[in-house]
């Protein structure tokens, strides 16, 4: 099978590609990326000889390569390409429209006129909105949408057009909602690689507002593997949710489960202005992938979490450069949320 892979350069892309290649290896892989700033060649670098992958530069915005690309013999998109920072949607949300909204309509339109490819479009549990703490309750498939940042607004918008192109013109689609991923490869803008790196720095671990918020934290590799399960064997027109924990952690938890692993201590927290409109809880429910599609999680978050801080102390040259270019993002950040 030829796959068109978006935005595997990036954390769960790459993470993907490299699942994939593990078990269909004889399977062709080409990878559209645009190298924005969350992108990292160095992710695949091993693949250079690989004659099963190729690679392109480029955006999914642009209507006449994605056309060049399909048309040759593509028979499957995953589509992964996105901005994918919340706190950077609050910064620039422009940028998430034209990325998010108009990139995946146009993979999508571009799709249509190529009869009957499939495409699997990777979204996120943040188009349910917030759910309250102390309660059971999770996100289901039937949740309905109530996005509430930039970010999640524009990921919401790109799945409703998914769904506009099954209803409409047929097109054989699925999607996936999937929690907060962790693990190898995830660039250090995101609270536990930075968490980790930011301690491996000397510095502390800046902890937004109370600390309270909850977040189901799922190992990277899990979703790929969910994301094989529904390709293989989902339904068409259908979404399938992802999740990874079966009790809540709140993030400060999660930052003193790494201080622990690290040798650290709650001395090198540090309590920070929050983030505006901060969605307070998110819970999946991964029931209907589990009955249907026989998938389940295979790490603990205790097991996850030692693999991923233990890969980031091996692979400093893989994080340095991200790192600085997000410190500086967040510096100038802080300044506009201490005003
Ligand atoms: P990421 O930010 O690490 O990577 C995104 C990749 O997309 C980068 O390589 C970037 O260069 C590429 N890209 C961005 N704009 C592009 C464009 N216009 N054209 C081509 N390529 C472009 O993101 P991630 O964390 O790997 O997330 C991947 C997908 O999974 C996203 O759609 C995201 O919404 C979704 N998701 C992420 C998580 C998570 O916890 N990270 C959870 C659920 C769903
Ligand atoms: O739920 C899935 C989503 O998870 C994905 O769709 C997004 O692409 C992904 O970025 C992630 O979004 P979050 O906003 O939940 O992830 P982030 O790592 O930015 O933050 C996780 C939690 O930690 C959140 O409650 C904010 C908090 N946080 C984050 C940072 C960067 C801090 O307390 N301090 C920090 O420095």
């Amino acid at each position: 099978m030829k796959i068109l892979v978006t935005g595997g350069c990036g954390f769960i892309g790459s993470n993907f590609i490299h699942y994939w290649f593990s078990r269909h290896p004889s399977d062709i892989i080409v990878n559209l990326d645009k190298l924005t700033y969350a992108a990292n060649p160095e992710s695949l670098r091993d693949l250079d000889n690989n004659p099963q992958y190729q690679f392109i530069k480029g955006d999914i915005c642009d209507e006449a390569l994605v056309d060049k690309i399909l048309s040759d013999g593509i028979e499957l998109i995953i589509h992964f390409a996105a901005e994918s920072h919340v706190d950077r949607s609050i910064d620039d949300p422009l940028l998430f429209v034209k990325t998010n909204v108009l990139g995946t309509y146009t993979l999508l339109n571009s799709a249509k006129k190529h009869g009957d490819l499939r495409f699997h479009h990777v979204s996120t549990d943040e188009v349910f909105g917030a759910l309250p703490l102390d309660t059971d309750e999770k996100f289901t498939e039937d949740t309905h949408y109530d996005p509430r940042s930039p970010y999640s607004a524009s990921k919401a918008s790109s799945d409703h057009f998914v769904r506009s192109f099954f209803h409409t013109f047929n097109l054989p689609v699925t999607l996936s909602n999937c929690s907060n991923n962790y693990g190898a490869f995830q660039s250090p803008e995101k609270f536990i690689p930075r968490m980790i790196t930011n301690l491996m720095d000397g510095k502390k671990i800046p902890v937004y507002g109370d600390g309270l918020y909850v977040r189901d934290w799922l190992f990277v590799e899990d979703h790929c593997s969910a994301i094989e399960a529904i390709i293989l064997k989902g339904k068409i027109g259908d979404s399938y949710n992802i999740g990874g924990l079966v009790k809540d952690y709140s993030n400060l938890e999660v930052a003193k489960t790494i201080l622990s692993i690290m040798g650290k201590t709650e001395s090198d927290l540090e309590f920070v202005a929050d983030r505006p409109g901060h969605d307070r809880r998110y819970a999946v429910s991964w029931e209907k992938i589990h009955r249907e599609l026989n998938w389940s999680p295979s790490l603990s978050f205790e097991e996850g979490i030692k693999k991923t801080v233990a890969w980031y102390q091996e692979n400093e040259a893989w994080w340095r450069e991200a790192k600085t270019e997000a410190e500086a993002f967040y510096q100038r950040l802080n300044a506009t949320r201490s005003k």
